[in-house]
């Protein structure tokens, strides 16, 4: 595959190969292929912020040794009206061999459309629409914790509908076998278009007995009306706290995407519990990096 776009373009297998490929970087087997992107370029266009993503794809390509480049968008000639297309097709004719490109519009496709045979494009986060690294990194820091994804129960909670994460993730335990994913927040902030999961607007009956459970940010920045009218009353409903998180499974893990609003939509408890793998999410975003800036291009 040349490009890495949608979890959807690929098969269980190559999802699990990838995953098995992250998992070898953790444990060094793939040590002596550190060396492996020797020559190449690796251009990473943020135009959205970020720390996780774009850090890990930073110290993934150098410690793949490839040449970095960081392009400095606010400073950039996006600011004097050039397009992104044009943009990335400078960096091409500079030699860059790899995007990693970050957008809030939903512009991969067409930028694939405009590289050369053999230049990669990576999808780092697309508007509302997916973000299949941080898919990646999450099923495999549930794969650390139970082989198996067949039985798992799954809740995600807060602003599924602006979360590209969500997107990307349901697809992939989709794909690995997961059959019970429940969607828990406001109506208004759950999709409607995601088939195979449950709806749940309360939390006690969602969160029942599920091994894993995904806190997600509300997405101010996307919200083009007003989705949650009392910040409070979305605090005293969703808040996955010392009270909620005891009814899910006993030694359930919590995860989050990253940033979290502490004391939103969880509290400093739950976030620094021994529940909760959210560093140990991140930790793994450079090796599962790591295994898509290296993936065979077949
Ligand atoms: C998320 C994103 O940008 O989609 N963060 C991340 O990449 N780890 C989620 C968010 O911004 O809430």
């Amino acid at each position: 595959m040349q490009h890495f776009l949608d979890i959807n373009d690929f098969s269980r297998e190559q999802l699990l190969a990838i995953l098995a490929r992250a998992q070898a970087f953790i444990q060094q087997d793939l040590v002596r292929d550190e060396a492996l992107l020797t020559g190449k370029t690796v251009a990473n266009l943020f135009f959205e912020p970020s720390t996780r993503t774009h850090a890990s794809f930073d110290l993934a390509a150098q410690k793949l040794n490839a040449h970095v480049l960081n392009l400095d968008i606010q400073n950039s000639s996006t600011k004097k009206g050039e397009s992104l297309l044009d943009t990335v097709l400078t960096l091409q004719a500079m030699g860059v061999n790899i995007f990693v490109l970050r957008h809030s519009e939903s512009v991969m496709r067409s930028v694939a459309e405009i590289l050369n045979p053999g230049v990669r494009l990576i999808n780092a986060g697309e508007g509302c629409g997916g973000h299949p690294t941080q898919a990646l990194l999450d099923v495999l820091t549930i794969q650390q914790h139970h082989k198996n994804f067949d039985n798992l129960a799954i809740a995600i909670i807060g602003d599924v509908l602006h979360s590209r994460v969500a997107r990307s993730t349901i697809a992939a335990l989709k794909m690995l076998g997961c059959q019970d994913i429940r969607l828990i927040g406001p109506k208004n902030l759950l999709p409607t278009d995601i088939e195979g999961v449950r709806h749940e607007v309360d939390l006690a009956t969602g969160i029942n007995n599920v091994d894993v459970i995904m806190m997600l940010r509300l997405q101010h920045e996307r919200m083009r009306v007003m989705f949650v009218d009392d910040p409070q009353n979305y605090v005293a409903e969703y808040q996955l706290n010392k009270k909620t998180l005891a009814l899910a499974k006993p030694g359930a893990i919590v995860m989050h995407p990253g940033p979290i609003n502490r004391g939103v939509e969880l509290t400093d408890e739950i976030a620094d519990s021994e529940q909760s793998v959210i560093l140990r999410q991140v930790k793994n975003g450079v090796a599962v990096r790591m295994a898509v800036l290296t993936m065979p291009q077949g």
